[in-house]
């Protein structure tokens, strides 16, 4: 099977060298080749140029993107896509007054999720996050980390990890699975938040290692939940068991969750709505990816992620939809890109090197996704008509998206 896209406007975040990350100014960045072609055969990008070297190359389907931007697919490094129903009654709660904390503190927020999780098949929960995850495809999005968390105990846990091996399996888009091991305090424990640490270090990872799903390991490090004494207890045991750490850091009060992420080697820190000086230091000849998770403070009102202050200070940045049923029930990239430049003030260029190269790297896989680049596997956009690719944030809100190829297929 071959693809060849011609007449491409712009062929944009081209790469002849795979780079696996873009940091502080290069993020402003953004290689690209006008009147362009780009050759997929099978599962892998092959070749790209101008429409000059174009002649002779044929392919069973051609593609004409006159007065279109073909990039990268979307890379998601953050959701909780695996979820049963929805907490829409809460969203109206908060819109007549209530908290995010208020209606977690009352036994809602992640605790509502589980309990719904726990009642729900394994089929019924695969089919609701399959779902979720065609639509963020048929998006733009290519490669998603996906979470568990809403279990709260081994068994609904596990579960999880089976939904998203299934999913896996069977979807086109790379998937990264996430043991998150400690997201919420049972109500069972609220008395006694150290027996389930306990558990979740004694049982919760050991059975989770055996399972071999997941790589990585997540904590929700922030007052209420977990401590950092508790992330630190908790990551040490995954780091035992084989699991990278990427965790929850920062969304609500700075803890000292980054420093620790970066001394246990997380592959990335999450939210960072508040951010401080000594973060920023912990982040610096670290190779941890900071991720900001804007439609997260959209939704809840909260602020959003200093994202000017982390790339000016020299370090790179993602961003992801943290798509999940309480703080963020959205698994579409272009409003996060749309959102990164009009709340977090950047650039374009750094908006796409946010939600494209780096993103892939805070899932580990920027050595095969995130750029086009030859060899890369062929996760492609092809945008509607525009001028230039500055039109994909500008437009928020709207669908930018014409045609997607995932896995070097056409999707539809
Ligand atoms: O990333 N912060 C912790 N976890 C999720 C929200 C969980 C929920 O409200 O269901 C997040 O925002
Ligand atoms: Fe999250």
């Amino acid at each position: 099977m071959s693809i060849l896209i011609k007449n491409i406007k712009q062929l944009i975040q081209v790469h002849e060298n795979n780079v696996l990350i873009v940091k502080g100014k290069d993020m402003k960045k953004l290689p690209i080749i006008e009147n362009a072609y780009l050759y997929i055969q099978d599962d892998t990008i092959v070749e790209f140029g101008t429409m000059d070297f174009c002649e002779g190359i044929d392919a069973e389907t051609v593609i004409d993107a006159t007065g279109k931007i073909v990039l990268p697919s979307w890379c998601d490094s953050h959701t909780h896509i695996v979820y049963a129903g929805n907490r829409v009654s809460e969203f109206v709660d908060r819109i007549n007054g209530l908290s995010y904390t208020e209606i977690a503190n009352r036994g809602g927020g992640i605790l509502n999720s589980a309990k719904k999780l726990q009642n729900t098949s394994e089929d019924e929960l695969y089919k609701q996050s399959v779902k979720r995850l065609n639509e963020m495809i048929s998006m733009g999005t290519g490669a998603v980390e996906i979470k568990t968390g809403y279990g709260l105990t081994v068994e609904a846990e596990l579960k999880m990890l089976k939904v998203i091996r299934r999913i896996k399996r069977d979807s086109l888009a790379r998937i990264a699975p996430t043991l998150l091991a400690a997201h919420a305090i049972p109500s069972e424990y609220r008395q006694d938040k150290t027996s389930y640490v306990n558990k979740i270090v004694k049982e919760l990872i050991p059975k989770a290692s055996a399972l071999r799903i997941a790589k990585y390991i997540d904590v929700f490090c922030e007052e209420g939940y977990f401590s950092v004494e508790d992330t630190k207890q908790i990551l040490e045991a995954g780091k035992k068991h084989g699991f990278i750490p990427k965790i929850h850091v920062n969304q609500f009060n700075i803890l000292g969750g980054v420093a620790l992420g970066v001394e246990h080697n997380a592959l990335s820190v999450d939210h960072l709505e508040e951010l401080n000086t000594d973060d920023i230091k912990a982040l610096k000849n670290s190779d941890t990816m900071p991720v900001a998770l804007p439609g997260c403070s959209y939704f809840l009102g909260i602020p959003y992620t200093p994202a000017r202050q982390i790339i000016d200070a020299g370090l790179p940045l993602a961003i992801a939809t943290d798509y999940n049923p309480g703080s963020s029930p959205s698994g579409n990239m272009n409003f996060v890109v749309s959102s990164a430049c009009i709340k977090l003030k950047m650039t374009p260029e750094e908006a796409i090197n946010a939600a494209t190269i780096n993103g892939a790297y805070a899932m580990g896989f920027s050595n095969m996704y995130g750029s086009v680049t030859r060899g890369k596997k062929a996760n492609i956009i092809i945008t509607k008509p525009m001028d230039s690719y500055a039109e994909i944030p500008y437009a928020f809100g709207h669908n930018p998206i014409d045609t997607v190829i995932i896995n070097g297929q056409l999707w539809t």
